[in-house]
């Protein structure tokens, strides 16, 4: 069997790699805690079943214009207008198979081959391996302070006359934290004076904690949207979690979004009817979820950054949203693959690897799941790692006696 070059450059995402792990352990009856969602836990809206509901029993599922249903596409206007203050028009909105998807045919429209894309680190995964499937080059700009918040100067250090790009992602997926208004703003600007794309992926927007609102783009460019190299990517699955929907979005100009449209005719034709229904629904619906979701993930959060500081030698940022926080593990192991491994093997917890967001050392932990969850988890972890803890734990009904520390 032969693959081309392009798939021999692209590893299989470790996130979905260690959920089918877990998945097959759980099956087993091995009881393991899921430290590594990337989901929330609550139900599908009900005006999402609703509205998909009858789309189907009209029987009538076919094709739709390949950017989205003109109804999805009004409730993704007044979605923007509501939460960002702006106003843009049909010809500005790209719907897609998820905002994975958004992103991906995103970049297969404004990167040729050997032009660079700056992703700020910790990054999502997926980002670099986007990019690579563009013949891109992602540049990895890392803050040289050892702090998970950009700096302007290290961005403007990694920009060349090859960079086309700079994605933008806050809250962040793996630390939570939410960059600041100044840095919103003084990145805008950059990018319009140097005539470079802002990808902003927002997706976990509205999942922000302790009072902080949510901050618009939009707020700061002085181009008109048919002169900006600004896009907004967002979509359901996180704060409607609605994940298996796989629907979401991207906003930009109108020629930016007719280029992406034929490329994403050519790939996948259109987003399923009965899911683009679903998400209507669920936009013109009732919004009280996102507010309780949001209020769970909080004290969620509180809870997980408790218990993990009771943990000697590791230190975490509190993260001012998404449900995902990055603590430093360096104490224990330097090496976040083998540590995920150990936790998975010894105490069937499931942790993914700061290696994969571009932080050695790291681990990334969801506190997306129930209060009880996190608290077994990071007990479990602490009994693993820290020989301060009690030598004895049960995991389901059975009793572990540790002998490696
Ligand atoms: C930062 C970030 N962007 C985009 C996505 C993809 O979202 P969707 O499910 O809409 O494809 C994720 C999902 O984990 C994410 O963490």
């Amino acid at each position: 069997m032969t693959i081309s070059q392009l798939a021999k450059t692209i590893p299989p995402s470790p996130t979905l790699k260690l959920n089918e792990t877990a998945r097959i352990l759980k099956e087993l009856g091995e009881p393991v805690i899921h430290l590594g969602i990337g989901e929330p836990k609550s139900k599908t809206p009900i005006d999402a079943i609703i509205s998909a509901s009858a789309k189907l029993t009209t029987a009538d599922i076919k094709y739709t214009p390949s950017d989205g249903i003109p109804s999805l596409k009004k409730a993704i206007i007044r979605y923007t207008e509501e939460n960002y203050g702006k106003v843009v028009g049909p010809e500005n909105v790209i719907v897609s198979n998820g905002a994975k998807q958004s992103l991906s045919v995103l970049l297969q429209t404004i990167i040729s081959p050997q032009e660079e894309v700056i992703i700020l680190s910790p990054h999502w995964v997926s980002y670099p391996e986007m990019v690579k499937i563009c013949y891109g080059f992602p540049v990895i700009v890392t803050p040289e302070d050892g702090r998970f918040h950009p700096r302007m100067e290290d961005i403007d250090r990694a920009v060349t006359s090859y960079t086309r790009a700079i994605i933008v992602n806050s809250p962040n997926n793996p630390s939570g934290v939410m960059f600041s208004r100044d840095f919103i703003g003084e990145i805008v600007e950059y990018c319009e004076k140097k005539d470079i794309y802002l990808i902003m992926d927002d997706i976990y927007h509205k999942l922000i904690f302790d009072g902080k609102s949510i901050i618009s783009c939009y707020d700061f460019t002085k181009k008109q949207t048919e002169k900006s190299k600004l896009v907004v990517i967002n979509g359901v699955s996180k704060l409607f979690a609605m994940t298996g929907f796989r629907i979401g979005w991207a906003i930009a100009e109108k020629k930016i979004v007719e280029a992406m449209t034929n490329i994403q005719s050519a790939t996948t034709a259109c987003p399923s009817v009965l899911l683009q229904a679903a998400a209507t629904g669920a936009l013109g619906g009732l919004q009280s979820g996102i507010e309780s979701l949001r209020l769970t993930l909080e004290n969620n959060r509180n809870v997980m950054i408790t218990e993990l500081r009771t943990i000697d030698g590791v230190t975490v940022t509190k993260p001012d949203g998404t449900f995902y926080c990055f603590p430093d593990f360096r104490a224990y192991n330097k090496s976040s693959t083998e540590l995920s491994e150990f936790l998975l093997e010894k105490v069937r917890v499931v942790a993914v690897p700061g290696v994969e967001f571009g932080m050695e050392g790291y681990l990334r932990l969801s506190f997306g799941g129930t209060v009880k969850e996190i608290c077994d988890g990071i007990e479990r972890i602490k009994w693993a790692l820290d020989p301060n803890s009690p030598n004895e734990i049960y995991i389901g009904d059975r009793k572990l006696i540790r002998d490696w520390i």
